[in-house]
């Protein structure tokens, strides 16, 4: 689905990310793991064509997405919820779903009804803003506006950031379900380690923008954890 070959990102002078090899499996959940500051949201960013000067390989179903502009990921069935989630806070709920169909060409109009029957929380609240929402369901929502691409591939950037433990658990069961229902390949960066051990098939670990180990999830020693994730 997807492979990284030899993948540098520099900020100006800065060189972040370095030398980062790794590949996803179809259907696969893959958290990227590391501590605050280690270049996780800019290895989403680079994936999304969203920062400058990255070089090496990012074949995505084959194709090299490195060089390829922004615009050309979402047509290519790739969905990107990030850090923050940004939902836009004075449209409705459906208003916001409706604008991850902005990229689509052929539109299935049974996708409605399969995005409200996974988040039927957002079918009974499809009036309310998107800003008078909880965080967990701001979070539902920015995956049911990326499901209406039909995507073939999900980038999240830090789920289950402020959101209720109690809520957590569900989040987690969605994504498991976009994996095994829906075929999804899916990134997640996370922080919250039993969060990624219940969702994650697969693991890296960066530490000042190197990949450090990587590996099936039940991999992860707690040898890894200590040296590379405790503070
Ligand atoms: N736009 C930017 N310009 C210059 N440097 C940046 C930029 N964005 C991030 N950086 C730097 O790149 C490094 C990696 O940042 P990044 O946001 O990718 O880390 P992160 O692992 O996602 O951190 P966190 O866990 O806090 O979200 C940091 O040193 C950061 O200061
Ligand atoms: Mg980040």
């Amino acid at each position: 689905m997807l492979t990284v070959n030899s993948l540098n990102q520099f900020y100006g002078q800065s060189h972040t990310l370095w030398d980062l090899e790794f590949e996803i499996p179809d259907s696969a959940c893959l958290c990227v793991l590391g501590r605050n500051g280690v270049g996780k949201t800019t290895l989403l960013q680079s994936i999304m064509g969203l920062v400058p000067s990255v070089t090496g390989d990012i074949l995505y179903e084959g194709q090299n997405l490195v060089n390829k502009p922004a615009e050309y990921r979402a047509p290519a069935g790739i969905g990107y919820i990030p850090q923050g989630r940004q939902i836009f806070s004075q449209l409705t709920v459906e208003e916001n779903i409706r604008t991850g169909c902005f990229a689509r060409k052929n539109f299935k109009s049974n996708t409605w009804d399969e995005v409200y029957t996974m988040f039927p929380v957002l079918a009974s609240m499809r009036k309310r803003r998107g800003g008078d929402l909880s965080g967990g369901q701001q979070q539902q929502l920015a995956i049911a506006r990326a499901l209406m691409l039909e995507p073939r591939l999900i980038i999240m950037d830090e789920p289950t950031e402020g959101i209720q433990p109690t809520i957590v658990q569900e989040i987690g069961e969605i994504i498991q379900r976009l994996c095994s229902e829906k075929n999804i390949t899916v990134v997640i960066v996370e922080q919250k380690l039993a969060f990624a051990r219940m969702v994650g098939s697969r693991f890296i670990i960066l530490d000042r923008g190197r990949l450090m180990a990587q590996g099936d999830m039940n991999l992860l020693s707690d040898e890894l954890v200590q040296e590379y994730l405790t503070v």
